[in-house]
């Protein structure tokens, strides 16, 4: 793992003469040159419109778009790629579900359950679907260090539990959630499963045979792809049951001027002219991360992790905020006294980024008593060097600070 950084030529820049220590990966991961070239190649050989010509170029771009498919369908460990919708990212994967169940899928009799530790991606869109339907949201509260356990989960399921939306790790403080008995527990009872796979898709492997959610979403640009593209994994029966999301071009069989009827999976779900860049781009994002192997990042992710956790436990000035059982990728804290944006700011006038905030999180930052943390997290760029300068720094702001 050592020279990865040279991959990622904004880390080898210098701001304001300064080179940027990079940890807010969890925000957005930085991008590898396989990834920003193969932009720049599919722009300048093999870009056209995708699904639509018959001439060559529109061919080849349509070859690649698909080829992406399947790619993300093997990285997922997903049979049919036609189980695999592009989207902008999965914010937008959730609504696609929470709205197309909703319009005949959910009704008042019905609850879904939704954890304390959701980033509002996942709040929000099941409140817009409450609200259409009359359903209730339930929430499954984490314990005081923020484990979300099974036992708990199965508490709050009543006959009523018509889904359980959940993530796999959370992004607030990186818990890790045991998502496949979670899948099990409500497969046994017939209740309908989402996975927020956003935290773990960069760090762990996606095995959705072995999970077997209904849906799982993941956003490009968390694993070192473009923004504005990612993937829903959406189980075959229910994609051919849900309604459309988006309607338009390219999501259609017959269209009259009064009524129409809708392409088959996945086409169905791509409405409009689609991110094809991206999801091309994506391809070469997750060929990225197969070169390293996804267990080394495992490993690597994990040895970042546990080094940042406990030299942060010994200090007397920081709390760390959320002390869950099995954490990935991240570090919540406060330091003693100091507001998260100073201290997020002074480091970032050292080179260090972290993020300082709610996380889109705030009830799970009301579970914890705080209005805020800093945060740190990783990628595959990161090293044990990273996490030696972002503390001597921290130290010394902590100085000045106090
Ligand atoms: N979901 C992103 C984060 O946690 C933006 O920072």
């Amino acid at each position: 793992m050592n020279n990865i950084k040279e991959n990622f030529p904004i880390l080898n820049k210098k701001i304001d003469g300064k080179k940027v220590i990079y940890l807010d990966s969890a925000a957005s991961s930085q991008k590898p040159y396989s990834v920003i070239n193969d932009i720049k190649h599919t722009y300048e050989n093999s870009y056209a419109n995708v699904h639509r010509g018959i001439y060559k170029l529109s061919q080849i771009a349509t070859d690649k778009y698909e080829a992406s498919r399947e790619k993300v369908a093997k990285f997922l460990n997903v049979k049919s790629s036609k189980e695999i919708i592009f989207t902008r990212g999965a914010t937008e994967g959730i609504n696609l579900i929470a709205s197309s169940l909703a319009d005949s899928f959910l009704s008042q009799d019905d609850e879904v359950i939704i954890s304390t530790l959701e980033h509002h991606s996942n709040i929000v869109p099941w409140q817009i679907a409450a609200k259409k339907t009359g359903a209730k949201i339930v929430e499954l509260k984490p314990d005081s260090n923020g484990n979300i356990f099974v036992e708990e989960l199965i508490k709050c399921i009543t006959k009523r539990t018509k889904i359980i939306s959940l993530p796999h790790i959370t992004n607030s403080i990186g818990s890790i959630l045991p998502i496949k008995e979670i899948c099990l527990e409500a497969k046994k009872r017939g209740i309908i499963t989402l996975v927020d796979g956003c935290q773990a898709a960069p760090h762990v492997e996606i095995d959705i045979n072995e999970i077997q959610p209904d849906f799982y979403v993941i956003s490009g640009h968390k694993i070192y792809g473009p923004s504005g593209i990612g993937a829903l994994y959406g189980n075959k029966e229910w994609l051919e049951k849900l309604s459309p999301y988006q309607t338009g071009g390219e999501m259609i069989d017959f269209v009259s001027i009064q009524k129409s009827t809708y392409a088959n999976i996945p086409n169905k779900f791509e409405a409009g002219t689609p991110n094809i860049v991206g999801a091309i781009a994506l391809a070469s994002a997750i060929d990225f991360m197969n070169e390293i192997g996804i267990n080394k990042i495992t490993e690597h992710s994990n040895y970042l992790t546990k080094i940042l956790y406990e030299k942060l436990k010994s200090l007397n000035y920081i709390r760390i905020v959320g002390e869950p059982e099995r954490r990935l990728g991240i570090v919540s804290f406060l330091v003693e006294g100091s507001h998260p944006h100073d201290v997020a700011l002074l480091l970032d006038n050292r080179g260090i980024s972290v993020r300082a905030g709610h996380h889109c999180a705030q009830p799970a930052m009301r579970h914890f008593n705080v209005d805020t943390t800093l945060r740190v997290s990783f990628g595959v760029y990161n090293n044990e060097e990273d996490i030696d300068k972002f503390l001597i720094n921290l130290k010394d702001i902590v100085k000045y600070l106090q």
